[in-house]
């Protein structure tokens, strides 16, 4: 597993005001889409291309152009779907499937209760969108259940992450093509699996409680 902390002072500045308490709802989800932007561009370094031949109104050149089948995008419900628009403005061509994992708050152990994705993943480059990379229980099961759909390889994009969701999402992933793009590492998980200093939960920080 490949972990790349996106280390730019936009990055950074865009951060601390998303962890302020004192961001609301509508400032936040405009921040969110605006960081996930620069870390697609990022995640998209090795986006799997073709050359292709044009004609300017000068000459004849080559260049490239995004593979065939295109990229399919995910993010994961309810949090990454505010992290959808940011990634859809860098990659306008990507598909976009649905993934609703919800975590025990007791257990801390996710399950599925949504999916709209293809049957088929083989050959599909797969970017997962998932703001909290916490225990890495839900991204962990999200990425291995694209990879049983046949999937080659999985690039998550989050915001911030703890050192031990990393260390189980390396574990639980060995062997398998996976990168990990992130806007922070932070310093650790709390007793109730947050992460520390982190921004709170972000899906209420989103779309407020429900
Ligand atoms: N999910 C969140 O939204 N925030 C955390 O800190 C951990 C998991």
């Amino acid at each position: 597993m490949r972990v790349h902390v996106a280390d730019h002072p936009l990055i950074t500045h865009k951060l601390t005001v998303l962890r302020d308490r004192t961001t609301h709802s509508p400032v936040f989800r405009a921040l969110t889409e605006e960081l996930v932007t620069l870390l697609a561009y990022e995640a998209t370094r090795n986006v799997r291309t073709e050359t292709v031949d044009i004609e300017t109104p000068v000459t004849s050149t080559t260049g490239l152009a995004i593979s065939q089948p295109r990229p399919l995008v995910v993010p994961i419900l309810r949090a990454g779907l505010g992290m959808l628009e940011g990634m859809v403005k860098l990659l306008p061509t990507a598909e976009v499937g649905f993934l609703g994992m919800v975590r025990n708050e007791e257990t801390l152990e996710p399950t599925t209760y949504a999916e709209r994705l293809p049957d088929d993943l083989s050959d599909r480059q797969c970017f997962v969108l998932d703001p909290m990379l916490a225990t890495g229980g839900s991204l962990g099961a999200a990425i291995e259940f694209l990879f049983d759909r046949g999937a080659v390889d999985v690039t998550a994009i989050c915001l911030l992450a703890a050192p031990e969701g990393i260390a189980a999402l390396e574990k639980a992933t060995e062997g398998r093509d996976v990168t990990i793009v992130l806007g922070a590492m932070d310093e650790r998980l709390d007793e109730n699996g947050y992460i520390v200093p982190g921004l709170g939960d972000a899906g209420d920080r989103l779309y407020g409680l429900v």
